[in-house]
């Protein structure tokens, strides 16, 4: 034993934070920094491109700088820098590539680029070991929703996907039907506990197979708000989250009963809602499988899930190329 850390830096600027953090092999988060937009796109109700771009521009360095100041950790101690390198927007991807080409070449450590859901996808493992497989993931994020088997952690076999709007999408659009401002899915949670789930809005694609819609249901609430000019916003936002959980959860169940299983993951921000968390439990009881949960902070974009799907590479000894692409089919992550 020497003695000597080895950490990988992850680097996440795919959307509207910059998430910085140093992860060991063994999924331990050393210290984590994020540059939230939150202020910045607040204003508009949805991510702005441009501005996302400049902002990760102006806090990468800094924010770089920090986690390696807070953590009491150099350059020397890096195994390698693991980078986002798709999907997401363009601009905000080419500020964290850069940056961490630039960092690698100048301190010799190897630079991986990590397709963004892998990051996800891992993201239950962060902390502590938890994650039993084989195990179904359903993987619930702002810009994908998707169920997959997986065999191990990084042998992933895609059972069914959206084919349309992700149910994060659909959770931002009708929070910004109901004026609840940006990101929607945390404040339609709040106001869904406090109401009551009495509109019977459409559960797309209930009962056929493991693909998702919910651009039908988003446009459902679009056409009730049209014709009830003053509806009852928590009763709203809580018939549309029941609505989205009846989906996901029973999609979950079909899942399970039909792949061999020994765990469900949720991962992505809607791993986030505590009513989807407290109903998966509840199916995984019943089930008699494990549930893996990303601990709270980990669900939503971060760069521990990002230094820890590099450590997979790294033990393989398998350095893919840190290019941008925003689309990169999950069969060749
Ligand atoms: O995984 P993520 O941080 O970014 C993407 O990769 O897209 O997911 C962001 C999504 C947004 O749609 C946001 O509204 C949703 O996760 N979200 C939530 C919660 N926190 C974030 N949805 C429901 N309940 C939450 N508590
Ligand atoms: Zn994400």
């Amino acid at each position: 034993m020497t003695g000597k850390r080895e950490l990988i830096l992850g680097i996440e600027s795919s959307c509207d934070d910059t998430a910085i953090a140093l992860v060991d092999r063994d999924g331990n988060v050393l210290g984590a920094e994020v540059a939230t937009q939150e202020l910045i796109h607040g204003a508009h109700g949805g991510v702005y491109p441009e501005f996302a771009s400049r902002a990760h521009a102006r806090s990468i360095i800094p924010a770089i700088s920090k986690v390696l100041e807070v953590s009491g950790v150099t350059h020397r101690e890096l195994r390698a820098i693991g980078v986002t390198r798709g999907p997401g927007l363009i601009g905000s991807l080419m500020v964290g590539l850069h940056a961490a080409s630039g960092l690698g070449l100048g301190w010799g450590v190897p630079v991986i680029g990590v397709n963004h859901l892998r990051g996800h996808l891992r993201s239950a493992d962060l902390e502590q070991r938890r994650v039993t497989y084989p195990a179904v993931i359903l993987l619930v994020s702002g810009g994908h929703t998707f169920l997959a088997h997986m065999e191990s952690p990084t042998e992933v076999r895609m059972l069914g996907t959206t084919r349309d709007d992700s149910v994060g999408e659909a959770y931002d659009k009708v929070a910004r039907m109901l004026g609840l401002g940006y990101p929607g899915g945390p404040a339609i949670d709040r106001l869904a506990a406090t109401g009551t789930a009495n509109i019977s809005f459409p559960r797309p694609m209930l009962g056929e197979g493991l693909d998702f819609s919910f651009s039908g249901l988003k446009s459902s609430v679009a056409r009730y708000l049209e014709k009830n000019r003053d509806p009852v916003v928590a009763d709203v936002a809580a018939s549309f989250v029941r609505a989205c959980l009846d989906v996901l959860i029973a999609k979950a169940r079909l899942a399970l009963a039909t792949n061999k299983s020994s765990a469900l993951i949720i991962v992505g921000g809607v791993a986030a809602s505590p009513q989807l968390r407290a109903e998966a439990k509840s199916l995984t009881d019943e089930m008699g499988v494990d549930l893996c949960l990303p601990p709270l902070k980990w669900a939503t974009d971060n760069g521990a899930m990002i230094a820890l799907a590099a450590w997979d590479y790294v033990e393989r000894g398998h350095y893919p190329a840190p290019i941008a692409q925003t689309r990169i089919p999950l069969s060749m992550m």
